[in-house]
């Protein structure tokens, strides 16, 4: 999708589509408050082009709600698309982001091609804001997950235009511009990744898809496998690949910006299960073909260490993903087997399908011994998760106050939601062994928060957060702005936290 940030008036824009927000004005209450549907632009001729159908109380200007109007009067634009964003005093830039994937989401399937999308005017918020808003969301909406189909039907928007007024602060908001298209180019490259399947995405492949991005924005990276993991003596990530063909990779990235010799380094870990399969401890089939996004907590980090790379900002970030299969097989661990983790710990395997802790353990430990002093993981770790937030809220939990405060405020410019759950020694004693240090699983019960305990022994005393995106990495079923299947959940918020320590 190539996009374009343009200052002309809107009137004589000749367009496929010419896309609009519209906010639900109407403060009073009750049900005989009636929609007050409004332009969020000042433009005389594509507000009289609308008025009539706005004052009809057809259209609420609802969230994602669209309205079209073919050959709208005084516009040179074919159609002109009303897109909502719903109450005016609930709106936020989270709902422009919104609002322009519902607005690529309503061309794509109609066999348009190019269209032009209007920055909202007159907003609580800075239209440099929604500037970066519009395009995260465009591409967004962009993206369809359909890629071995025949007969792909949704084909990509070609050319994506954001028009704003001619006397707004042009730099501001071509920075704000630049940044949306690197950010949602990089939340697609790890949409891309999760979507593909075990077999053609198999640890060895993400190891080189993760080298050829590298390359391309300019960031170091080593791949390695199981010789190295010997000699990191990384027992916990080798249990989980030793029951598999497939090797598994040991991806690093780093970003080291010019002139940055001290201060803080991010360790960004990321689970990297190719297929989960349960192990031994075996999954029921039904929907064991959804396993293969169990490396969307590994593909968020390399989407945000491609999405730093190209923003540069001044702080040093090492990124790892553990990549592994995890299979049943005659090599495979079983469950009383006791491993021995990089870190020295002994862990007892009670179910080998809590295998993502064991990989981030050894992530964890390697991040620390290459110098991070603050680490972030993400990872599709538990079920419980899903059952304690459903697919709302990502799990999010950390060692440190500080260091959650500054993931809070990225949340804030990312738009995505995760939820603190608590930590606690009541939580660690339930994973205690008796013939080990610790063992992989704490039982049914909390399960989300034992899984973040085992973590946190192997984050010892680094600030550290874990986000589980167990519910949040697959989207079940589409919404007007995203399609059903990968989300690139994390990639966005990760990234607002590593530029917090610039
Ligand atoms: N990859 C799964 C977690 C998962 C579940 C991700 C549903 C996405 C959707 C993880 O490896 C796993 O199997 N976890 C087990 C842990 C249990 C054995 C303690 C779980 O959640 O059931
Ligand atoms: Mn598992
Ligand atoms: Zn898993």
């Amino acid at each position: 999708m190539k996009t374009q940030l343009s200052f002309v008036s809107l009137d004589g824009i000749e367009t496929e589509l010419l896309a609009v927000l519209a906010v639900d004005t109407q403060s009073a209450k009750g049900s005989d408050a009636k929609p007050q549907p409004t332009l969020l632009t000042d433009n005389k001729a594509v507000n009289s082009a609308a008025a009539a159908v706005l004052s009809s109380g057809e259209y609420k200007a609802g969230a994602n709600e669209t309205l079209v109007l073919h050959a709208p009067a005084g516009l040179a634009a074919k159609r002109l698309l009303i897109v909502g964003l719903g109450k005016q005093a609930k709106a936020t830039v989270h709902s422009v982001r919104n609002a322009a994937g519902t607005a690529v989401r309503f061309a794509k399937p109609r066999g348009i091609r190019e269209m032009v999308f209007v920055l909202p005017e007159n907003t609580q918020w800075s239209a440099a804001r929604s500037a970066r808003a519009v395009v995260e969301g465009g591409f967004v909406g962009d993206y369809d997950p359909d890629t071995y189909r025949s007969d792909r039907k949704d084909q990509s928007i070609q050319a994506f235009t954001v028009a704003a007024p001619e006397k707004s602060d042009q730099a501001a908001l071509k920075a704000a511009f630049a940044e949306g298209v690197i950010i949602g180019e990089s939340q697609n490259f790890t949409r891309m990744l999760v979507n593909e399947p075990g077999n053609k995405l198999t640890p060895t492949i993400l190891g080189q898809r993760a080298a050829q991005m590298a390359k391309e924005v300019g960031l170091e990276c080593a791949v390695s496998s199981t010789e190295k993991l010997h000699e990191l003596k990384m027992g916990a990530f080798w249990s989980v690949s030793q029951g598999s063909a497939e090797p598994p990779a040991l991806i690093v990235l780093r970003y080291e910006p010019e002139g940055v010799s001290d201060g803080p380094v991010l360790g960004l870990v990321g689970k990297g299960i190719t297929f989960d399969t349960g192990g031994i401890s075996i999954k029921p089939a039904d929907k064991m073909e959804l396993m293969k996004y169990d490396m969307a907590g590994g593909a968020a980090m390399l989407g945000a260490m491609r999405a730093i790379a190209l923003l540069k900002p001044k702080v040093r970030v090492i990124g790892i993903v553990c990549a592994a299969e995890n299979m049943p097989d005659g090599k495979a661990q079983k469950p009383g087997d006791v491993q021995t983790a990089m870190s020295g710990k002994t862990i007892e395997i009670i179910n080998t399908d809590a295998e993502g802790r064991l990989v981030l353990a050894d992530g964890l430990a390697y991040a620390r011994q290459l110098g991070a002093t603050h680490l972030i993981d993400a990872a599709t770790l538990t079920g419980a998760c899903v059952v304690a937030l459903g697919p709302v809220n990502g799990g999010a939990f950390s060692n440190d106050d500080e260091t959650y405060a500054k993931f809070q405020s990225a949340l804030a410019t990312s738009g995505e939601k995760f939820w603190r759950l608590p930590l606690g020694d009541e939580y660690a004693d339930m994973i205690k062994s008796d013939i080990g240090d610790i063992k992989n699983t704490g039982g049914r019960a909390g399960g989300a928060i034992t899984a973040a305990e085992f973590l946190k022994v192997f984050a010892e005393d680094t600030p550290w957060i874990h986000l589980d995106i167990a519910g949040m990495a697959w989207i079940e079923d589409s919404r007007p702005y995203i399609a059903k299947g990968p989300s690139g959940v994390a990639v966005r918020s990760i990234l607002e936290w590593g530029r917090s320590y610039e």
